[in-house]
């Protein structure tokens, strides 16, 4: 089997922890690096978050490269409330040994593309600063990407605004570049992530694994899943693990369906900053669809296929 080449950027954030944990099992993927961004937390806590992760799961191996504190042209937004104060629903893992590259991640990024044999997939999961600002310095590598699957936006629904959601408006001139890049785009919005939730039975399914994988998931959860059931991002039946989602598209690309689209990032609305904007009309725009926009998911498949991730850990 080709495996994937992928680097994976994240503000970690319990979401994308799930999503690292599950990249890392998964053996369709070569995961390259991850580079971190400020989003659901300031940048120090992202970075010694997915550093945390890592060495927690016994993947010091993969190298970490620390990328933007904050958007291309904004002050940054974090998200507390959702991830809590760490980012991590406030469950303490010891601190890291391991330190992230001294390269910063636009120059790691672009040394992993160059260095491989194969066109590279990004997976970004937070704010799109960096991956604006590499194909920005470097626009030449693009033939060598071979998509960008987001975690970002949502054609019918936000939840930073009524219309936006978190990654795109917390930087969203990065977004605004990144889809009109002319690279191939996958989103992986709001309509798909809110569908692809955890359960309180799926996350004592996670505990019940019994080893440190399993409760590490069930112990995150708790934070972020209490805010979910709080109401004020609407009703949902749980927790939803959207970063998780744009890395399954990857592996397990049967259990979704979606629509091409051409896709608009508003910069300047007065209420709508930072929308997606997606036109899948057929009429005018046809050659210029910039992105697959994912709207459906088998969410048992989903929290299968996370479950075994987890148990897959020793
Ligand atoms: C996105 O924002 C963050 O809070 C999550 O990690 C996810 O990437 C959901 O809007
Ligand atoms: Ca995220």
């Amino acid at each position: 089997m080709n495996k994937i080449p992928l680097i994976l950027d994240v503000d970690t954030g319990v979401d994308d922890a799930i999503a690292i944990l599950y990249a890392l099992s998964c053996p369709e993927l070569e995961l390259l690096g991850i580079c971190t961004v400020a989003g659901n937390q300031t940048l120090d806590k992202t970075t010694r978050n997915t550093l945390s992760v890592l060495e927690y799961l016994g993947r010091t191996d993969v190298p970490v490269a620390m990328g933007s504190s904050g958007p291309l042209m904004r002050p940054l937004h974090t998200a507390p409330q959702v991830h809590g104060e760490n980012g991590l629903g406030n469950v303490q893992l010891p601190e890291p040994a391991k330190k992230p590259l001294e390269e910063d991640a636009v120059s790691s990024m672009r040394r992993w593309i160059e260095q491989s044999p194969r066109p590279v997939t990004i997976a970004a999961v937070g704010p799109l600063t960096n991956i604006a600002l590499l194909l920005k310095s470097y626009p030449h590598l693009k033939s060598k990407i071979e998509k960008i699957a987001i975690m970002g936006g949502g054609a019918f629904r936000g939840n930073a605004s009524p219309v936006a959601e978190f990654n795109i408006y917390v930087d969203p001139e990065a977004a605004h570049m990144v889809f009109k890049a002319g690279v191939p785009m996958v989103m992986c919005g709001l309509d798909v992530t809110m569908q692809a939730y955890a359960t309180q039975e799926d996350i004592d399914a996670f505990a019940a694994l019994g080893n440190k994988a399993g409760r590490f998931c069930a112990d995150i959860f708790r934070f972020y899943y209490d805010f979910h059931m709080s109401g004020v991002r609407g009703k949902l039946p749980g927790c939803a693990v959207h970063d998780a989602v744009t890395v399954m598209t990857l592996t397990h690309p049967e259990l979704f369906k979606g629509e091409d689209a051409y896709v608009e990032v508003d910069l300047d609305g007065q209420y709508t900053l930072g929308c997606t904007a997606a036109d899948f009309r057929d009429r005018g725009r046809i050659a210029e669809k910039n992105a697959h926009v994912i709207m459906e998911i088998d969410r048992e498949a989903f929290i299968r296929l996370l479950l075994k991730a987890a148990a897959s850990y020793s």
